[in-house]
């Protein structure tokens, strides 16, 4: 799995898809740029859910607000005093280090353990059974569970109630190693705010601090009141945003997966005070039902409701993806009450009650998020679609071709065309298709190289249609349609071409 993973990071790079940022001057850490491909792809993916979200629901509007925010509404929000991970200094390599990866890292080296053991269980008992060979082995199995089980809680605790003393013997009972000197020279664990600040602007005073927006729900919060009085809303309804959010994310690894600089697709549904829970139900399970929709397999999303709340919710859940390196958080949704919107008319000062003319009374309403990451999602379907297979190549041998399987409705190119020469009017015919159709779609054109290699190129970027021209094509207005899954062909009249197409991208 790892070794898939490694491969599609590597495909990622080679198609256009995502490159390191700043490459050139040897990266920047967990920043990315996005690609001639990946930017397609990013953008059908964003319009895949505001579509479903703002057009396909009547009560829920967009909205677009600014990154730099008022510094006092980070303070409102909590991110001030609480968005904070624990990091642990090492004195020797100066490196930090996030407390939770590095135990989870460790917890990853007792379940590997485990299973190592339960292998060369399967290897060396063979047909046979060994009584005393299996309690041996069944043995080391249980010590090496009971410990993951140990660390697993103990960890978890500390975690959740941020205690740092907590964390710092825990590194010390575990002797957690430093992954990079090796040595178990820790200085201190200490929390670390997430948030980037900056400066705007300078006064007499000095200048104002600002931050760089680590979640864009807050801009939705402050224009409650704007949306509900200037579009009419009447509660319940949403307000949905999609745009860019920062975190200082101190061990960001896993290519997209944990970036500095990242997208977030948020919706805020405003709800009658408690009604909030069945509104709950009815988000997770839309949600749910969106993501399978895409076609990438059922079996591959799963909840994880939270047991344990933070201290505004009270119920919250995470759709998770199996990414390459396992079930993985790619949604969060969350029953927020009315802590946010209470907690800015404490501290604004402005009131941010809803007057419900049903009730004929004044209430601030209670909050259900979808909080979903574009980045996220955008390596799930790559995860998802990513394939080496065996096919029939010429003359009946046998090649390799590495397709991305991506619904066509996300894909980045539609639909290229190939003439088959380059000569004999069949190029002209060809972007006269392109032309056409170039305002309905992506397309791409492609003379050149053998046809086999130009239908590997397009099965590389998961383009699902490839139009082919030939002599006959000038003849009888006819061309071979092939389709990347299946690499089946059909023969086509040019005019259908449209609605052939069409049909097949629109979700
Ligand atoms: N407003 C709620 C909120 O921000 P979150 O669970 O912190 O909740 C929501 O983030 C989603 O944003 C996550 O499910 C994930 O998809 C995405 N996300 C969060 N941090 C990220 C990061 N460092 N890199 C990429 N995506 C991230």
């Amino acid at each position: 799995q790892e070794d898939v993973f490694k491969k599609l990071v590597a495909h990622c790079k080679e198609y256009g898809f995502v490159f390191q940022s700043s490459e050139i001057y040897d990266g920047l850490g967990a920043v990315y740029d996005y690609g001639q491909m990946g930017v397609e792809l990013k953008n059908n993916i964003k319009k895949y859910w505001w579509d479903s979200m703002v057009l396909l629901h009547e009560n829920v509007v967009g909205i677009d607000s600014a990154i730099f925010m008022h510094p006092t509404i980070w303070k409102a929000s909590g991110h001030v005093d609480a968005f904070n991970d624990p990091l642990i200094d090492n004195k020797d390599s100066k490196k930090r280090y996030r407390a939770d990866v590095l135990i989870e890292e460790l917890l990853a080296k007792y379940e590997d353990k485990m299973n190592k053991e339960v292998e060369k269980a399967a290897k060396k008992f063979g047909d046979s059974f060994d009584e005393a060979k299996f309690r041996e082995t069944n043995v080391r199995v249980l010590e090496n569970q009971a410990k993951w089980d140990e660390i697993h809680n103990r960890f978890t605790k500390a975690l959740n109630d941020s205690d740092l003393e907590e964390l710092r013997q825990i590194i010390v009972d575990y002797e957690v190693v430093c992954p990079i000197s090796g040595t178990r020279n820790w200085t201190d664990v200490r929390q670390f705010n997430l948030m980037f600040a900056t400066e705007m602007g300078s006064t007499a005073d000095g200048a104002l601090k600002v931050y760089l927006r680590p979640e864009t729900a807050q801009g939705i919060f402050v224009n409650f009141l704007n949306v509900q009085k200037t579009g009419r809303m009447k509660i319940p309804f949403g307000i949905a945003q999609i745009g860019k959010a920062f975190r200082n994310e101190i061990v960001a690894r896993q290519f997209i997966f944990r970036m500095r600089e990242f997208e977030q697709m948020e919706m805020q549904f405003f709800v009658q005070p408690g009604t909030e829970l069945e509104w709950f139900a009815k988000w997770k399970e839309t949600r749910l039902k969106w993501h399978k929709a895409l076609g990438l397999g059922d079996h591959k999303y799963r909840y994880h409701d939270h047991e344990k709340l933070a201290h505004y919710a009270n119920a919250a859940t995470d759709i998770e993806f199996q990414m390459p390196f396992g079930f993985k958080e790619v949604e969060g949704i969350h029953s927020r009450t009315d802590f946010d919107l209470s907690s800015h008319q404490q501290y604004s000062g402005k009131k941010m009650q809803y007057f419900d003319p049903e009730k004929g009374e004044n209430y601030i309403p209670y909050v259900i998020e979808t909080s979903i990451g574009v980045d996220r999602m955008f390596l799930s379907v790559l995860a998802a679609s990513y394939c080496e297979e065996e096919v029939d190549g010429k003359d009946g041998a046998k090649e390799s071709r590495v397709v991305l399987r991506i619904p066509p409705a996300l894909a980045p190119v539609k639909m290229a065309v190939l003439p088959l020469v380059k000569k004999d009017g069949l190029p002209e015919l060809a972007r006269q298709i392109i032309d056409d159709l170039k305002f309905d779609f992506n397309c791409q054109y492609d003379e050149k190289d053998s046809i086999g290699k130009r239908y590997r190129r397009q099965d590389a970027i998961g383009t699902p249609f490839c139009v082919t021209i030939d002599h006959q094509s000038t003849e009888d207005g006819t061309v071979t349609i092939r389709y990347r899954d299946t690499m089946e062909q059909d023969r086509v009249k040019i005019a259908d071409l449209q609605s052939i197409i069409t049909k097949k991208v629109s979700m």
